[in-house]
C-alpha cells in the first residue's frame, strides 16, 4: 500500500492517524525510510505526536502494540501515560526530549491509569494483588524477615559467602551484585518489589520491572500491565486464562494446570477459539462463551454480578496459607464472598450441582486442616523437647512440613476448589498423606532416640 499525501488527508476522516508507506523519493526527506511509518495528521497535540513519530522508528514494536489497542483509537498516547512532572522522583528525559521541558518515566503505575479508570484502580488496590503481593517479598514486618532471607541469604548465596546482612526494606546492605539474581528473576516478576532509584532517577539493583504489586517511588502501588499486556491493554486478552497463567502456575499454585484439566478448561481448549471475548464489561455473558475462564469466576460481571478488579470479592477461604481459614480483615470477607462465587456457577449449573460443589470444597478444606493440625502438634512437641533443627531448610521434619502446606496441601485445596480431580488427588491428597507419614516417622524416631538425625533425609523438592 502506498498513498499520496493528498489521499492521506481524505483517508484520515474519522481516523486519528494514518499509516503510510512512503515510497522512496517522496518529498519529505525525514520520512524517506523505505518502510512503514506513522504520520500523525490530527487528533494529537504536537508534543504527543512527536513521541509516536520518533518512537515508531526507535521502538517500532511498542508503537505497533499501542496501535493495536483500543486506547490509541481514543487518542490516548505515550504522552498521557509516560509524561511526568519535572518534580516527580521518577522524572528523566529520553534521547528525544533532551533540551525540552518535557519529562518522562519508563515506570507507569496504577496511579496514572486512575486518572481515567478510577473504579478499576480502587477495586484493585483493595485486593491481594496490590500491597499484600509486595509485602510477601519486601516487608520485614509482614514477611518476618524470613522471606527476605530466602531471596538473599539462601537463594542468593549470601550464606555461602558468610555475609552479615542488614536490611530494613528494599535491598539488604552489603550484598554482592550476583546476590540480586534470585529476587529479580523470580519473586519480583510475579509479586513485585519496591523500586529503588539512582541519582539519574532510573531504577537500580534490577528493582524494575516487576510483577503485579510493584511499589513505585512516588508511593503508588500496582502494575496494571500484568494482565493487560502493554501496549495493547486489551480486555479480550485479560479474559483468557493465559493472562493469569504466567504467575498462577507451578508446583505451589498450579491454577492454570488445574484449569486445563478441569471440564471448563477442556471446553476452552476445544471450543475457546470460537468464543467472543471483547464484549463490554457487564455485557460479557454465557453465550459469548460456554464455560468460564479465570476471569469469569474471579472478576467479570455475569448474571446479576458486576465486574470487579478486587479478586478477593468472591473468595470464601484463604487457600494459600498454612491453615485454611475463612477470609477476614485485609484478605476480604469470606462469609459475604461465598454466595457471590456460587452465583457465578448458577448461571450454568443447577442448584443441586452448585450446593455439591460448595460442600466438596468445604470438606476438602476440613480434611486438609486435620493433617495440618496434626503436623503442628508434632512440631510443638519436638520443639518442647529441643528436637527441631535450627535451620528449617536443613531439617527433614520442617522441610516436609513446608511441602505439606505450600505444595501438596495447596494443590489438594485448589484442585478441589477449581474442579481439577488430578490435582486434588494425585498431586494433592495422595502426596499429603505420604508426606504426613514421613513426618510421623521422623517424629517417632526423634522422640525415641532423643536425637535429630545428623543429615536431612529430604533430598530435594522434586517429588513434592
Ligand atoms: C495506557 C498507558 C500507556 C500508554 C498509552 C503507553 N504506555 Fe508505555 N508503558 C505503560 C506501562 C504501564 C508500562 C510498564 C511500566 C512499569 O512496568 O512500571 C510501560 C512501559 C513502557 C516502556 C518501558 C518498557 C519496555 O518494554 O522497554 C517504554 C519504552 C514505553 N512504555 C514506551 C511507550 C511509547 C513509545 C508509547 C507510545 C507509542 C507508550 N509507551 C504508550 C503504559 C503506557
Ligand atoms: C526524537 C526521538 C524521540 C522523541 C521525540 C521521543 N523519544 Fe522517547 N526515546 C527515544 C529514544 C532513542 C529512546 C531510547 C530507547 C532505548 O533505550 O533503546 C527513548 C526512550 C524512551 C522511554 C524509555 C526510557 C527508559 O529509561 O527506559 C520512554 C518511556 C520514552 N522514550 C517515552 C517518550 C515520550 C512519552 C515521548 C514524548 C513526550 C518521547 N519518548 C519522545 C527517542 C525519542
Ligand atoms: C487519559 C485517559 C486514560 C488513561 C491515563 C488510561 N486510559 Fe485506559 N482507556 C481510556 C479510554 C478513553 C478507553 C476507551 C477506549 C475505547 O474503547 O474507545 C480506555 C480503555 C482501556 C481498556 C479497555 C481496552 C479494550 O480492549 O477494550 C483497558 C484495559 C485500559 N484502558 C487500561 C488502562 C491502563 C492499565 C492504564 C494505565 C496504565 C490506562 N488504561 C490509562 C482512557 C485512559
Ligand atoms: C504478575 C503475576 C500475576 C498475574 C498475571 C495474576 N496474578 Fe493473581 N496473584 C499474584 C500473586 C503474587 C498473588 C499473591 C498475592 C499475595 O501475596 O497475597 C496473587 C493472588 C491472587 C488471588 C488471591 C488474592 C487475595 O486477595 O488473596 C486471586 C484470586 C488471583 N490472584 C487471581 C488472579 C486471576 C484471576 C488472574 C488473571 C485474570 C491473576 N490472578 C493474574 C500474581 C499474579
Ligand atoms: C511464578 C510466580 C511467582 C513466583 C516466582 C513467586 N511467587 Fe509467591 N505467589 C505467587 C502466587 C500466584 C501466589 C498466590 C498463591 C495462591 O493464591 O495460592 C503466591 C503466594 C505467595 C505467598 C503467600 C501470600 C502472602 O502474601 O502471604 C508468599 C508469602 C509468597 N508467595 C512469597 C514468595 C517469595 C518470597 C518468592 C520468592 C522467593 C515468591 N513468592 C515467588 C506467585 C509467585
Ligand atoms: C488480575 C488481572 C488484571 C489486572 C491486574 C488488572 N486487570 Fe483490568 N481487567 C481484567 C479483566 C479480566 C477485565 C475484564 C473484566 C470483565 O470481563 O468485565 C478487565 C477490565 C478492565 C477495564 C475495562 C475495560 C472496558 O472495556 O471498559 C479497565 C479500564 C481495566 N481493566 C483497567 C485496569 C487497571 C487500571 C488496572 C490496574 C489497577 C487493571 N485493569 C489491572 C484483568 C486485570
Ligand atoms: C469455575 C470457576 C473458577 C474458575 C474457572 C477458576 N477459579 Fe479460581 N477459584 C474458584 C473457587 C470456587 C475458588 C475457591 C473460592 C473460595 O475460597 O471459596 C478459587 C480459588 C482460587 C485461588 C485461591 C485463592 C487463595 O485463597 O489462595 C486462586 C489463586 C485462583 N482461584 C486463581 C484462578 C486462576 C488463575 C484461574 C484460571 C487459570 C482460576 N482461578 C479459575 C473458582 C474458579
Ligand atoms: C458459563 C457456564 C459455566 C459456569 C459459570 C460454570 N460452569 Fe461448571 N461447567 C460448565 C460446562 C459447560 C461444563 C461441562 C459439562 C459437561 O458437558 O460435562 C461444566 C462442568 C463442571 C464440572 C464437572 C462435573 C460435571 O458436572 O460434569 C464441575 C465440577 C463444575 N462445572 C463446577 C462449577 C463450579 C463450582 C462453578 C462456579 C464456581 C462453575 N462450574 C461455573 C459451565 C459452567
Amino acid at each position: 500500500m502506498s498513498f499520496s499525501p493528498a489521499k492521506i488527508g481524505s483517508l484520515c476522516i474519522g481516523l486519528l492517524l494514518a499509516l503510510t508507506a512512503v515510497p522512496a523519493g517522496a518529498q519529505n526527506q525525514s520520512l524517506n525510510m523505505g518502510r512503514k511509518e506513522l504520520v500523525i495528521k490530527r487528533g494529537f497535540k504536537p508534543e504527543a505526536a512527536k513521541c509516536i513519530e520518533c518512537h515508531s522508528k526507535k521502538s517500532p514494536g511498542i508503537v505497533a502494540q499501542w496501535k493495536d489497542g483500543r486506547m490509541s483509537h481514543a487518542g490516548i498516547s505515550c504522552y498521557d501515560c509516560h509524561v511526568v512532572e519535572k518534580s516527580s522522583p521518577m522524572a528523566s528525559q529520553c534521547e528525544g526530549l533532551k533540551g525540552t521541558n518535557t519529562f518522562i518515566s519508563p515506570m507507569v503505575s496504577s496511579k496514572t491509569c486512575s486518572r481515567c479508570h478510577p473504579q478499576e484502580v480502587e477495586q484493585f488496590l483493595k485486593s491481594g494483588h496490590a500491597k499484600l503481593a509486595t509485602a510477601a517479598v519486601m516487608d520485614p514486618k509482614k514477611a518476618g524477615g524470613k522471606l527476605i532471607k530466602l531471596q538473599f541469604w539462601y537463594e542468593g548465596c549470601a550464606r555461602q559467602a558468610n555475609l552479615k546482612l542488614t536490611w530494613n526494606t528494599g535491598t539488604p546492605k552489603g550484598i554482592k551484585p550476583y546476590m540480586l539474581g534470585a529476587r529479580a528473576s523470580g519473586c519480583q516478576m510475579c509479586h513485585g518489589t519496591t523500586v529503588e532509584l539512582g541519582p539519574d532517577h532510573k531504577p537500580i539493583n534490577d528493582s524494575w520491572p516487576g510483577g503485579v504489586g510493584m511499589r513505585y517511588p512516588d508511593g503508588s502501588v500496582g502494575n496494571c500491565s500484568v494482565c493487560h499486556e502493554r501496549h495493547t491493554f486489551s480486555i479480550s486478552d485479560a479474559r483468557k486464562p493465559e493472562a493469569c497463567g504466567a504467575c498462577h502456575l507451578g508446583p505451589d499454585h498450579p491454577n492454570i494446570e488445574i484449569y486445563h484439566e478441569s471440564k471448563h478448561g477442556q471446553l476452552y481448549a476445544v471450543q475457546g477459539e470460537k468464543w467472543k471475548y471483547d464484549s463490554p464489561p457487564d455485557a460479557w455473558e454465557p453465550g459469548d462463551y460456554l464455560a468460564p475462564t479465570c476471569a469469569t469466576c474471579h472478576m467479570s460481571g455475569i448474571g446479576e454480578l458486576t465486574p470487579t478488579h478486587n479478586v478477593q470479592e468472591r473468595l470464601k477461604y484463604d487457600l494459600m496459607h498454612k491453615k485454611t481459614v475463612v477470609r477476614s480483615g485485609d484478605r476480604g470477607d469470606g462469609e459475604k464472598a461465598a454466595p457471590l462465587m456460587r452465583k457465578v456457577c448458577a448461571n450454568c449449573h443447577s442448584t443441586t450441582h452448585v450446593r455439591v460443589q460448595q460442600s466438596t470444597l468445604d470438606r476438602a478444606v476440613n480434611l486438609y486442616n486435620v493433617y495440618w493440625d496434626g503436623a503442628v502438634k508434632m512440631k510443638k512437641e519436638l520443639a518442647a523437647k529441643n528436637l527441631l533443627g535450627k535451620d528449617p531448610w536443613n531439617d527433614g521434619f520442617q522441610e516436609l512440613m513446608y511441602y505439606l502446606w505450600h505444595h501438596t496441601g495447596r494443590r489438594a485445596r485448589q484442585g478441589a476448589a477449581m474442579n481439577g480431580p488430578d490435582y486434588a488427588h494425585w498431586h494433592g491428597f495422595f502426596q499429603v498423606f505420604q508426606l504426613y507419614m514421613d513426618m510421623e516417622n521422623i517424629y517417632n524416631q526423634r522422640i525415641k532416640t532423643g536425637k535429630i538425625e545428623p543429615v536431612s533425609t529430604v533430598v530435594s523438592s522434586a517429588p513434592y
